[in-house]
């Protein structure tokens, strides 16, 4: 393919700026191998995550041409001979050095998120569920923590202030994993995910299903859903009615009863033996997470209250993804 035209940025936190080089490309090449070559031959100093250069660690994020994509999997032959392609770092994390950001941001959203709870008085090794419901929440299992969505969603991207109370799309699917869990003994996750994990600054743009590698449906398969149900619990006449009738004490009964409706007492999986849900040997429970399902972080503050919605309530949906800019503000 011979020689073709880059810009990559350079800099660190106090700054840097987009530089010029041309760099031999052969077929079927990819952005990171041209990144190697431009170590390899000319800026042996450039910064850039990388691991498998197979599209499964997610560590290559960057962004080229101003969309954000993994450069082990953005093939040159998408490009045009005579196009310059600019690799810049991610935009909503910052700087440590060239094309590496630090999305620490990312980890505190995931210590913030409640664990799995296991459900009470079933071991481990007794866990049983259909394969409809394996099928579920495999597609959200098939999240390689890229974080290309979290860095594309533009409700943290240009808006640094709303990171607290906000933890992207990334988690809001495992948030719907955990609820769709049929073993999940935490009944809470769609109110945890309104009130503590900002889903109501999300307005179902699709941004962030259309930058996933993995091609996950992350709006309409699990931002959709559990906004849906919070609407339904939350303003449906009759559960407001029901919320009036009823005490606090009944209605959390009704809602054991049928979390235990969901698990099965004695459950079975076509054609094979029962299972006993209910052993005589009380089982321990996992002690990592501590009595809010979340795991230990002291240095993290992780309660509070979602903020409200930036955009006001005279939005027009869907917000159109082309009018959201992809650039990095050093270009
Ligand atoms: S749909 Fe849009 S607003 Fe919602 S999480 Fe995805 S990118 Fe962010
Ligand atoms: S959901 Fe998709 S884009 Fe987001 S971190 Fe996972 S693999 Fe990456
Ligand atoms: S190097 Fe692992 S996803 Fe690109």
């Amino acid at each position: 393919m011979g020689l073709r035209n880059f810009k990559v940025w350079r800099g660190d936190a106090a700054g840097g700026e987009l530089k010029d080089y041309q760099v031999d490309v052969n077929e079927g090449e990819v952005v990171l191998d041209v990144i190697h070559r431009l170590q390899a031959t000319q800026e042996p100093d450039l910064a850039c995550r990388w691991n498998c250069k197979a599209g499964k660690c997610g560590s290559c994020s960057m962004e080229i041409n101003g969309m954000p994509r993994l450069g082990c999997m953005t093939r040159m032959s998408t490009f045009e001979e005579a196009e310059t392609v600019t690799v810049t770092p991610l935009r909503a994390f910052p700087v440590i050095r060239d094309l590496v950001t630090d999305v620490s941001f990312n980890y505190t959203k995931a210590r913030e998120t409640p664990a799995f709870a296991p459900p009470a008085g079933v071991a481990p090794g007794d866990y049983r569920m259909q394969q409809i419901d394996v099928e579920r929440s495999q597609e959200f299992r098939k999240c390689i923590e890229c974080f290309l969505c979290q860095n594309t969603c533009h409700v943290v991207r240009d808006h640094e202030e709303n990171k607290p109370a906000f933890s992207g799309p990334r988690f809001f699917i495992r948030a719907a994993e955990l609820d769709m869990h049929p073993l999940d003994a935490k009944t809470d996750r769609k109110e945890y995910a309104q009130s503590a994990m900002g889903l109501g600054m999300c307005n179902i743009t699709k941004c962030c299903t259309e930058v996933c590698p993995e091609h996950i449906k992350i709006t309409d398969n699990a931002i959709i859903p559990m906004k849906e149900r919070v609407v339904d619990r939350r303003y449906d006449p009759l559960v407001w009615l029901g919320r009036k009738i009823f005490r606090r004490d009944q209605l959390e009964e009704g809602t054991a009863v049928s979390s235990t409706l969901h698990t099965g007492e004695t459950g079975s999986v076509d054609g094979a033996a029962p299972v006993n849900w209910h052993r005589g040997i009380p089982v321990a429970q996992s002690a990592s997470v501590d009595d809010e399902g979340k795991l230990p972080l002291n240095e993290v503050l992780s309660d509070r209250t979602g903020a409200s919605s930036p955009f006001g309530d005279d939005v027009t949906f869907p917000v159109d993804p082309k009018g959201l800019n992809y650039y990095h503000p050093g270009k």
